[in-house]
Order: structure tokens, then C-alpha cells, then sequence
């Protein structure tokens, strides 16, 4: 039976570009000493280290989550820990080992500590090309060409299969590309969104990786941060989907997004340069459906595309004035 107290949260992925914002808002909301980040090597920023909990875990060795769980008590999951498309298609085994055996030794402790939640994140990778493009359906042909996709289709097989067979509440959404200030994202193929404002600031120009006119679904990251804490927070009597939900903010083609910066630093200069990661853009979605999400738990987002990239500029900027960008 899942309990119905949210007493203890895990973290994992803490030090990763949604981890790191989502650790310190469940923190706020839930308090310090109940939310424990944790990360496999990479150094966690002091505010990450200095406000709560802080644990080494490797979500592919299951004892190392084990212990951690066991020593806080833990009975909520957030699993962030993941490898990225691009990084992916590099190192297809360890995309593999991490985002599924991974998932599964997290799914795995979850039931057998009979854990109140879990939260699997999906991605607009789980679609591809067969997929309908523009205004893509909750329901659809999913039928990823990268093995970041693959293993997001099955993340989302798996945590629906958990909540169907053993009652394991599992939750999750498919992110389309996440827009932040704080940490950089890392092997993704929708990094260049965010490079892109970091290099406006810094240099006044930017070469894009993929061509003017690709078109991709986006958010950022204030609203990624309440839809996923609400979806975790909605009544499961309000859920009819659990690990899939489609999730939309804003979409935009690069250029719209270098134009739009243009209107804050008129001088800036975007290249475009494609490289690998534009074979795999090309099989993403342009635009997403989510009246499942608005529906089943009231998703909606609150940025758009110039209300976003002015945040973007006013608090990189910020940063660099004080020499910290
Ligand atoms: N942002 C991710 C990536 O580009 C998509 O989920 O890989």
C-alpha cells in the first residue's frame, strides 16, 4: 500500500541542470533536512551542499542507493540521473545502463520499500519521425531513432507498469528542452538554447549547432519546476495517464529564439553551423498537445518566448557583472 506522507525525498541527478533547481525548490517547500541530493562525481555547487543533505550515489550500483535510502528513511524518488540524446549516440551502452538498469534498480527500491512515489522524467525524444509533428498527440506512434528515445519509451513502459502491477505510484512527463540560468545543461541535443544566451552575454555572438530554421519544443525552467512538483502533488484520482504526460510551454526555430535576443543586444551575431545533434533534432516534434496534462493535474505554463529570454538576459547578466558567469 503507498503511503500517503511525503516524510523524506531523494534526489537523484541533484548537480544536473533540472536537478539542481528541483533539489532547492523541494527544499523550500518541503524543508532543508527532508530532501537529499545526490550525485555520482561531479562536484555539487556549495548552495547544493550548504542547504541540505548531500550524498555520492550511482543509481547502476543498486546497493549505493540502498544504503542512502535505508540511512534517511527516504519514501519519494525523484530520478534525474540520466545520460542525455547527444552524449547518447556516443556512448549508447552506458545511455542504456544509466537511464534503464538505473531506473529499474530505483523502481526496484521503491517497491520493495513500499515507497509513497516516484518521478520518472521522459523527454519529446521518446517521439520520432513517424510521429506527427506539429501539434503531436498525448496517444501516438512512438518510434525513437536515438537511444536516448529508446530508453525513454521504456522508462515510461516500465513506471506504468510498476503502478499497474504492484501499485507503485510512479509519475512522470515528457520534457521538451529546458531553458535555464543556473546550470548548464550537458549532452543534450537541445543545449543550444541555453549555450546560445550564456555566449550572447559573454561574447556578443554564438554559432548554433543546428540550422536557422529547426524548430523545437521548449520551457523554462521555472515552469518546468512547479509542472513537475504539481504533477507529483495532484490527487492520483485525477490520473488517468501516469508516466507520459505530454508537456508544452513554448516552441521556436533558432533564429526566432537569436532574433529574439537581438531585441536586448542588438550587436549580437548568431551562426549556424549543424552538426550530428541536427540529425537527431530532426526526428523531435515542433509542437506538442498536453490538454492531458492541463486536464489530469492543471498544468500551464507561465513563460513565453520574450518573457523568458528577458529573464534569461536580466539574470546572466547579472552574473557576469559580478564576474560569476
Ligand atoms: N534536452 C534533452 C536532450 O536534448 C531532451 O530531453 O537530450
Amino acid at each position: 500500500m503507498a503511503k500517503l506522507e511525503t516524510k523524506k525525498i531523494l534526489v537523484t541527478g541533484s548537480v544536473g541542470q533540472i536537478g539542481s533547481e528541483l533539489t532547492l525548490a523541494l527544499r523550500r517547500k518541503y524543508g532543508n533536512d527532508n530532501v537529499v541530493a545526490t550525485g555520482r562525481k561531479t562536484k555539487p555547487s556549495e548552495i547544493l551542499l550548504n542547504s541540505g543533505p548531500f550524498e555520492f550515489i550511482d543509481i547502476t550500483d543498486r546497493k549505493s542507493v540502498e544504503k542512502v535510502v535505508k540511512e534517511y528513511n527516504i519514501d519519494t524518488i525523484y530520478n534525474m540521473a540520466a545520460i542525455l540524446s547527444a552524449v547518447g549516440e556516443e556512448k549508447p551502452l552506458l545511455c542504456w545502463d544509466v537511464n534503464i538498469n538505473g531506473l529499474y534498480n530505483i523502481l526496484e527500491i521503491a517497491r520493495e520499500f513500499e515507497m509513497a512515489k516516484v518521478f520518472v522524467p521522459s523527454s519529446i525524444a521518446a517521439f520520432g519521425p513517424e510521429t506527427p509533428q506539429e501539434n503531436t498527440p498525448q496517444e501516438t506512434i512512438l518510434k525513437p531513432k536515438t537511444m536516448y528515445g529508446v530508453t525513454k519509451v521504456a522508462g515510461e513502459l516500465l513506471g506504468d507498469y510498476y503502478f499497474k502491477r504492484f501499485g507503485l505510484d510512479v509519475r512522470g512527463v515528457r520534457y521538451p528542452g529546458i531553458i535555464s540560468s543556473e546550470t548548464l545543461p550537458g549532452g543534450g541535443t537541445t543545449d543550444y538554447a541555453v549555450e546560445i544566451f550564456y555566449e550572447a552575454i559573454k561574447n556578443k555572438k554564438y554559432t548554433c549547432f543546428v540550422k536557422k530554421d529547426t524548430v523545437l519544443p521548449m520551457m523554462y525552467m521555472p515552469d518546468c519546476i512547479k509542472g513537475t512538483i504539481d504533477l507529483m502533488e495532484t490527487d492520483i484520482k485525477n490520473l488517468k495517464h501516469h508516466c507520459d504526460f505530454n508537456m508544452a510551454s513554448m516552441s521556436f526555430s533558432a533564429e526566432e529564439l537569436a532574433n529574439e535576443i537581438k531585441k536586448h543586444i542588438p550587436d549580437f551575431v548568431c551562426k549556424y553551423k549543424p552538426d550530428f545533434r541536427q540529425a537527431i533534432a530532426d526526428t523531435w516534434p515542433k509542437t506538442i498537445n498536453d490538454i492531458s496534462a492541463r486536464k489530469e493535474w492543471g498544468w500551464k505554463p507561465k513563460y513565453n518566448i520574450s518573457t523568458m529570454t528577458k529573464d534569461m538576459l536580466d539574470k546572466l547578466g547579472k552574473r557576469y557583472e559580478q564576474g560569476t558567469l
